[in-house]
């Protein structure tokens, strides 16, 4: 069986985790894996989950199998979460939220569901994306191409070139896009854009499917949703994909949901059955733990309202971490023009740094990130801001 096995290199993002924890330096900084981090560099459980932990040990009942559609609480809170509660079209019955592994397995569940309705589609997603995309889709089947999206000189989103390209597209593709907080580069359209683009897929009819890793992070949970509300006023058919590991840091837990809209509540039911089998053959069901709480929290106004607070703080750090961060580079005498990254979104941006640079910074100062220099800006505190900068202003010296 595996006299002919091949090592695979480790993943670009996964990789950095052993790496950076093999590092005995004491000035390691860890800019990599997108998680959020407090000032003192930890991971903190929030408190609405700890609390509804401890109402879930209490109260649950049994551990048999829950079946494919997972958590019912659950799956429609997210729905009413990401689609609002006068949703027209949950309302006319043509939305199905189920529970998945993950955001990831959210996006493989939803290329399975396309491989099945539609065997023939492509998908389209935006130069640069989420390094996962690139093999998460492929490896479900599914051919994928680029369409414009980040220019690297000005640090911004390359609008009209986007808005070209998905013009082209039409009835039967797929378009991907990052609903806020666009990982990696922190770039996202503006509500305005956002309008625009809904009604180029309404127009043109393509899919829009949906990567919504970050809701929350961006503006605020409502507004981080503008782009799924918009495609489900606008288009007849969405998939979304949705992840609670960052909004309610529950990462290991592996908490997400495929939503998919249709045009009619019977190609709805039918969704949901190809759903369930796609999911009976790939891991048969989802595990219970991580959505029980969540649907403990989003049932009880006051740990939602804790947690909505909770959220509102991850932010308001992260976006005063991108506020100081550009200040500081400027202040510390670097002429290249950082000032970006204050005006980006969410944990990363790219610095402009090229793979050698990045280099520099593993290997004179314990310093890791991607090789695309994507930095997570959470992981950023008041005791290795300084010696950062310090760090990216020798590299950049050369
Ligand atoms: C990231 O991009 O760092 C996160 O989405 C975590 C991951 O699984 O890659």
């Amino acid at each position: 069986m595996f006299e002919h096995i091949k090592a695979i290199p480790p993943d670009p993002i996964l990789g950095l985790i052993a790496a950076y924890a093999a590092d005995p330096d004491p000035k390691k900084i860890d800019l990599g894996i997108g998680v959020y981090r407090d000032e003192h560099g930890n991971t903190p459980i929030l408190d609405c989950v700890v609390e509804a932990e401890k109402i879930h040990l209490a109260t649950q009942t049994t551990k048999t199998y829950l079946g494919p559609p997972g958590v019912a609480g659950f799956n429609q809170a997210m729905g009413e979460l990401l689609l609002g509660k006068d949703s027209q079209a949950i309302s006319e019955g043509r939305v199905r939220t189920v529970q998945t592994p993950g955001g990831t397995g959210a996006l493989r569940v939803a290329a399975d569901l396309m491989r099945v309705a539609r065997p023939e589609a492509e998908l389209w997603a935006s130069d640069p994306t989420w390094a996962n995309h690139l093999a998460l889709f492929p490896g479900a089947g599914m051919k994928m191409h680029s369409y414009p999206y980040f220019d690297a000189d000005s640090s911004s989103l390359r609008f009209d070139d986007m808005i070209q390209a998905l013009e082209q597209r039409g009835r039967g593709d797929a378009v991907l896009f990052h609903a806020c907080c666009h990982n990696p580069c922190g770039v996202s359209p503006d509500p305005e854009q956002w309008q625009t683009i809904a009604e180029l897929a309404s127009g043109r009819g393509f899919t829009p499917v949906v990567d919504i890793a970050y809701m929350g992070f961006e503006r605020g949970i409502e507004e981080d949703c503008l782009s799924v509300r918009l495609f489900a006023e606008k288009c007849p058919e969405v998939i979304i994909a949705s992840s609670c590991s960052k909004n309610f840091a529950m990462y290991r837990e592996r908490v997400g949901a495929i939503t998919v809209i249709t045009r009619d509540t019977e190609r709805a039911a039918a969704a949901e059955s190809v759903i369930h089998n796609v999911t009976r053959k790939n891991y048969s069901m989802p595990p219970a733990h991580g959505p029980a709480v969540i649907d403990i929290i989003l049932h009880s106004d006051e740990l939602k309202a804790q947690w909505q607070s909770e959220l509102a703080e991850m932010r308001d750090r992260i976006n005063g971490l991108r506020k100081t961060l550009a200040e500081k580079i400027a202040a510390a005498g670097i002429r290249r023009d950082f000032s970006f990254i204050e005006r980006q979104t969410g944990m990363f941006s790219f610095m402009g740094l090229s793979v050698q640079q990045v280099q520099r910074l593993r290997e004179e100062f314990a310093i890791y990130t991607v090789n695309s220099a994507r930095v997570n800006v959470a992981s950023f505190n008041q005791s290795n801001m300084d010696y950062f900068i310090e760090a990216l202003g020798v590299v950049l010296e050369e």
